[in-house]
């Protein structure tokens, strides 16, 4: 349902019962409380719940949220949408072709959300590396019979192999991290990093080496439809015995029947995911497994990220629609 609207209600693009001559911009009701009032002046919001389906009419800009799929059915009942400014990094919920095809910009949030997510990554690390899962319910269960020496050993991370699938702004990030945990750190990307070879002693393999050498794998490449399965029982099958794998990328990048199977035989250590393949549905058979703790897509849920994802956004769809060029554009719209 959608939760309202500040003057329009018809999505005509300029009638409404408020202010008939301004056009309209539908936005995620979920930025409300992370926006100043009047987030975009001269023009009437209308809300919608990410729920709620993608409306048709004359709107000018589209603030949306990452679970809402936008493709060639919804940019045809849009026919005057200028801007799609995205509240994520992450795209993948929008067909490119078919924005470009109506000549719509498409922006996303990247930067902003960096740190955090990178954040999150090694308290996911941490947790697995240390069991804090199986140590809290053994706790709260009252399992917990006193210090034994050999109780819940976990990984050591001096000297242990961080493999870093994507070295792009997160997983970048992620890297630096680890030189504070005195991990040997390797890369996996489309590109050399010569600079974070160079400040971090980062070192460069090929996907199955960057496997067989790392005791902790994290991921941080886009879904698109060259990485959308990537990790499956083959890729599993390459990681060294005992390794930990750690996801707040996208949940298709991974075979989640694959990871299980993995972590039944013993071949995987542990597991962290913020990410999902079919969100919000999670495996139980995942998220009750003792050795992965799973989180709700919360990388970049920070209270300052948040409201720089939103405001980013913003300004995103503020500048198209003053004739300006996007900030951080996606997609230009040209056809
Ligand atoms: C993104 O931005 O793509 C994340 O998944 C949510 O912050």
């Amino acid at each position: 349902m959608m939760v309202g609207s500040e003057g329009a209600t018809d999505g005509t693009g300029t009638s409404g019962p408020g202010d008939s001559s301004r056009p309209i911009v539908l936005i995620a009701a979920e930025l409300r409380t992370l926006l100043p009032d009047d987030p975009i002046p001269g023009h009437e919001l209308v809300w919608i719940e990410d729920r709620d389906p993608t409306p048709e009419g004359g709107y000018v800009a589209l603030i949306s949220l990452l679970r809402r799929r936008l493709g060639e059915k919804e940019f045809e009942g849009l026919p005057k949408l200028k801007v799609l400014a995205q509240c994520a990094v992450g795209y993948d919920n929008i067909d490119l072709a078919a924005a470009a095809r109506r000549g719509v910009i498409v922006t996303n949030t990247p930067d902003v959300l960096t740190e955090s997510t990178a954040d999150l990554t090694w308290a996911l690390i941490l947790a697995v590396a240390r069991r804090l899962k199986e140590g809290q319910e053994m706790v709260a269960g009252g399992a917990w019979k006193g210090w034994t020496p050999t109780q819940l050993l976990g990984l050591e991370l001096k000297g242990a192999v961080l493999g870093v699938v994507g070295a792009g702004r997160i997983g970048q990030a992620v890297a630096r991290r680890a030189v504070g945990f005195r991990m040997n750190i390797l890369y996996t990307d489309q590109e050399p990093r010569l600079e974070l070879e160079t400040a971090i002693g980062a070192s460069p393999r090929d996907l199955p080496d960057l496997l067989a050498a790392s005791d902790v794998v994290t991921v941080h490449v886009p879904s698109t439809p060259s990485t959308r399965g990537l990790f499956n029982r083959e890729r599993f099958g390459q990681m060294k015995p005992g390794a930990l794998f750690i996801n707040t990328a996208r949940g298709d990048l991974v075979d989640e029947t694959a990871l299980l199977a993995a972590l039944e035989e013993g071949r995987l250590g542990g597991a962290g995911l913020d990410v999902f393949a079919r969100e919000p549905d999670v495996p139980p058979e995942l998220a009750n497994h003792p050795k992965v703790l799973a989180l709700p897509h919360i990388g970049s849920a920070t209270t300052h990220t948040r409201r720089e994802m939103a405001e980013l956004a913003i300004r995103n769809a503020r500048a198209v629609l003053a004739g300006k060029d996007p900030i951080t554009p996606v997609s230009t719209g040209t056809r």
